[in-house]
């Protein structure tokens, strides 16, 4: 879709149309999404990315307000090279601002996993954004949206809709205190930057002292912190998937030592949730917590994010308090209902699977062929990474792999979308083989 057709109309706002049937090949076949060409090569000005890149070092401490944006996290610590900012984002594709058109494996941290500038979400947001985002009374959409994720969501029974991530995971947490009346934490995973999850300067140690932290997969750990927080246990809390699948082991010893001291199993699904399957690992993995946290490719890039649980326990959210003003704005909520148009039409994560196998696929191929040591390719399909020997290395590819116009994302996951159609398959095998053949080259030297 072209931007121009939307904004061209100049009707007064209309209820949302009948959404246009969601079709995953006609959009991955559009290659560039919507018939995006980028600008022409010749016109890119590398020299302008750079400038960006100086202008919000000025302006933003660290240069970005999202940390994995930072130059420093893109491309690793002391780096001068490769793209900051972009001008626009469609499919698949991001246009830098130096207007370099790029082919995106991070799918911005995995919060789009159709594409950039979806027809069916950007729609849906326009429209919900023209008959009025927020007013005095609560929309809608909000109890529509909140029986829709109960429908899809094996946990699901009730639903508290806040803007971030890391919100949703600290609106679990406290629903799990005021529900129990304890106040221990034993967690496994990241939750965002809020201070009892993390230990960062300005952070009190004692916000954090009731956080017993605990290795992925860990049984005996597990098993030793919650002896640790004994009855003062509130709940364990979970990222399912750190790199792999969980072991039926760590997730039943979890539940069991929930149940012996009545405390609440938590999953975050941040990353899992709208794609390993739409309701996240615990539908994947037939394993339902007691709670859990959703956001980013719930809403395919639009600002929400979602707790959700067993009736008996939300119901401690309105005994305490969880509170933000423009939780439930219509336009992040429209965004979840063109996401779910999307899961009503089609398989979508049974295409994130495939595609993310062949991503994994075209750079395996590739490492092979150019003989690379040092680097393997690992996660599971749909959330899935590169691990280098050095980070030294892995700036290196990522320079090399920006020169064949490929964004990998370095230290974390890189990310399939439905965007990600056959013809971008090739060129990011291609970019990758050439990318390793002149590492190999440049070790060899
Ligand atoms: C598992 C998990 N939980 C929580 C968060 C925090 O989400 P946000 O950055 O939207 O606050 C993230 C973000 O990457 C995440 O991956």
């Amino acid at each position: 879709m072209r931007f121009s057709r939307l904004f061209g109309k100049s009707e007064e706002p209309q209820p949302p149309d009948e959404p246009e049937q969601p079709d995953a090949e006609a959009v991955a076949d559009d290659g560039a999404g919507d018939g995006y060409e980028g600008i022409p090569e010749g016109d890119a000005d590398e020299n302008l990315d750079q400038q960006w890149r100086g202008r919000a070092a000025d302006v933003i401490p660290g240069g970005a307000s999202t940390g994995s944006k930072r130059p420093a996290a893109l491309y690793g610590e002391g780096t001068a090279f490769g793209p900051t900012h972009y001008t626009r984002a469609s499919g698949c594709h991001i246009t830098t601002a130096g207007g370099v058109t790029l082919i995106d494996c991070t799918m911005a941290l995995g919060s789009v996993a159709i594409g950039y500038g979806d027809e069916t979400v950007t729609r849906a947001v326009l429209n919900a954004a023209a008959l009025g985002n927020v007013a005095g009374l609560s929309h809608t959409s909000e109890v529509d949206i909140a029986d829709r994720l109960c429908d899809i969501i094996p946990c699901a029974e009730q639903v508290r809709f806040l803007k971030s991530g890391a919100e949703a995971v600290s609106a679990a947490v406290r629903i799990a205190r005021a529900y129990t009346g304890k106040s221990k934490i034993v967690g496994s995973g990241y939750f965002g930057w809020h201070d009892w999850a993390n230990d960062s300067p300005g952070i009190p140690a004692g916000a954090r002292a009731d956080v017993l932290r605990v290795p992925f997969d860990d049984v005996a750990a597990l098993e030793r912190a919650c002896q640790q927080a004994g009855s003062d246990l509130a709940a364990i809390l979970l990222e399912p998937v750190v790199e792999k699948l969980p072991s039926a082991e760590w997730l039943a010893a979890a539940r069991r030592l929930c149940d012996a001291q009545g405390a609440v199993l938590v999953f975050d699904e941040m990353k899992t949730g709208f794609r390993l399957r739409p309701g996240g690992y615990q539908e994947y993995g037939s394993f339902e917590p007691d709670l859990a946290a959703f956001g980013k490719a719930m809403a395919n890039g639009f600002p929400i994010a979602a707790v959700v649980g067993r009736a008996a326990v939300m119901e401690a959210a309105a005994k305490t308090w969880i509170s933000s003003t423009l939780a439930s704005e219509a336009a992040a909520l429209a965004a979840i209902a063109g996401v779910l148009e999307w899961h009503d039409k089609t398989e979508v994560c049974d295409t994130l699977w495939k595609t993310g196998e062949e991503m994994m696929g075209a750079v395996n191929r590739a490492i092979a062929a150019s003989g690379a040591e040092g680097v393997s390719v690992d996660g599971i399909a749909p959330m899935w990474f590169i691990r280098f020997d050095t980070p030294e290395r892995e700036s290196r590819f990522l320079e090399l792999a920006l020169e064949q116009d490929v964004l990998f994302k370095r230290g974390a996951y890189n990310y399939p979308a439905i965007a990600h159609d056959e013809q971008t398959l090739i060129d990011i095998e291609h970019a990758a083989s050439s990318a390793f053949v002149q590492l190999v080259e440049e070790t060899q030297d």
